[in-house]
């Protein structure tokens, strides 16, 4: 049956269209990379603004070569350890690439995702295929098919594969020679790509007043309720809280409504779960404003409370 909607989704991106797919990371909103006007139909439905660059997904490693330069022993060796898989990698791009998908840059994002329906489909679909996160800009990125639909109920085409299992978007890194730069943390961390790559510098990329990849913003991927980090001194919770937690404490402060991330403070299950928890926040009609509990910045943890602290910037 679902065989039977990727063939249907892939004639619809053949033909210029917008399909929301899932992938392990978080739901994309995808069109032919190689179809200017198709790629254009993206911005215009997420009201998106036009600097920021879209992300390409392929299911073959030849597409990497077709699409990009200097593919050397570096990328090869981060593509056998990380692709399929959530890791995008920034490279020069090759002619074939349509200056709207990198908004002008002459570098493009690649990643291969790690999920079967992605795969599928751009396969079926025969074009390598560009994504973001299919949300509107700026709110909270999709990990079901009912968060797509909250926020693009107009797209042409989902493609329901249930929950995503990582949770938070892709570890973006830039590759030049032997220096490697984390462009946005993820799942995969600095020091797995530190242990991927014995003979290269990898740097953290992350200067606030810098602007490197717009998912860098301070402010991105905010709710639409207000949304504080919640600071452990002050027990007592306003009227009308709710209350994320990412594993069970002795003493808790009373709120209205407790989402748990993780029984057990596991960062993996944490990033699973932290949107789907904000977004259960945001849809709850009793919540007027959302405390979280913060991670300590080590490991996954990094890449968690970048999403933490930059939906809770404007509240801050
Ligand atoms: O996990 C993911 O990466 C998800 C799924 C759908 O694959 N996609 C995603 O896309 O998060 P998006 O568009 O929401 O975020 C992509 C980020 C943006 O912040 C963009 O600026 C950055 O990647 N980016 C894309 N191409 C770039 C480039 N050539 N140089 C620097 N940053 C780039
Ligand atoms: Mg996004």
């Amino acid at each position: 049956m679902i065989d039977n909607h990727i063939e249907k989704a892939a004639q619809i991106i053949r033909n210029g269209g917008l399909v929301a797919f899932p992938t392990e990371t978080v739901y994309g909103l995808g069109a032919n990379a190689l179809n200017p006007i198709a790629v254009a139909k993206i911005f215009e439905l997420k009201e998106r603004p036009s600097f920021d660059p879209l992300i390409v997904h392929i299911a073959s490693i030849d597409n990497l070569k077709t699409l990009t330069q200097n593919v050397d022993k570096n990328v090869i060796r981060l593509t056998e350890k990380f692709w399929p898989g959530p890791l995008t990698i920034v490279l020069p791009k090759s002619k074939i690439v349509p200056d709207i998908v990198t908004s002008g840059l002459n570098t493009v994002g690649i990643r291969m995702p790690d999920n079967e329906i992605a795969l599928k489909l751009i396969r079926a679909a025969n074009c390598p295929i560009a994504a973001p996160s299919a949300n509107k800009f700026g709110n909270l990125s999709p990990v079901s098919a009912e968060h797509v639909r909250k926020q693009l109920p107009n797209v042409e085409s989902i493609l329901d594969g249930g929950n995503t299992s990582v949770g938070i978007e892709s570890t973006i890194v830039s590759i030049d020679g032997n220096v490697c730069t984390l462009l946005r943390p993820g799942v995969i961390t600095i020091s797995d790509i530190e242990n991927a790559l014995p003979n290269t510098f990898v740097f953290n990329a992350e200067k606030p007043d810098k602007l490197i990849a717009p998912g860098l913003l301070k402010s991105h991927y905010s709710p639409v309720k207000p949304l504080y980090i919640f600071d452990k001194q002050a027990m007592n919770l306003p009227e009308s809280s709710g209350l994320i937690a990412h594993g069970k404490k002795d003493f808790i402060p009373t709120a209205s409504k407790i989402i748990y991330t993780s029984k057990t403070f596991n960062y993996l299950e944490i990033a699973a779960n932290l949107f789907s928890a904000l977004h259960a926040m945001e849809d709850d009609e009793n919540i007027k404003q959302i405390f979280i509990e913060p991670v300590p910045e080590l490991g996954l943890g990094l890449a968690i409370m970048d999403r933490i602290k930059k939906a809770a910037y404007k509240y801050q």
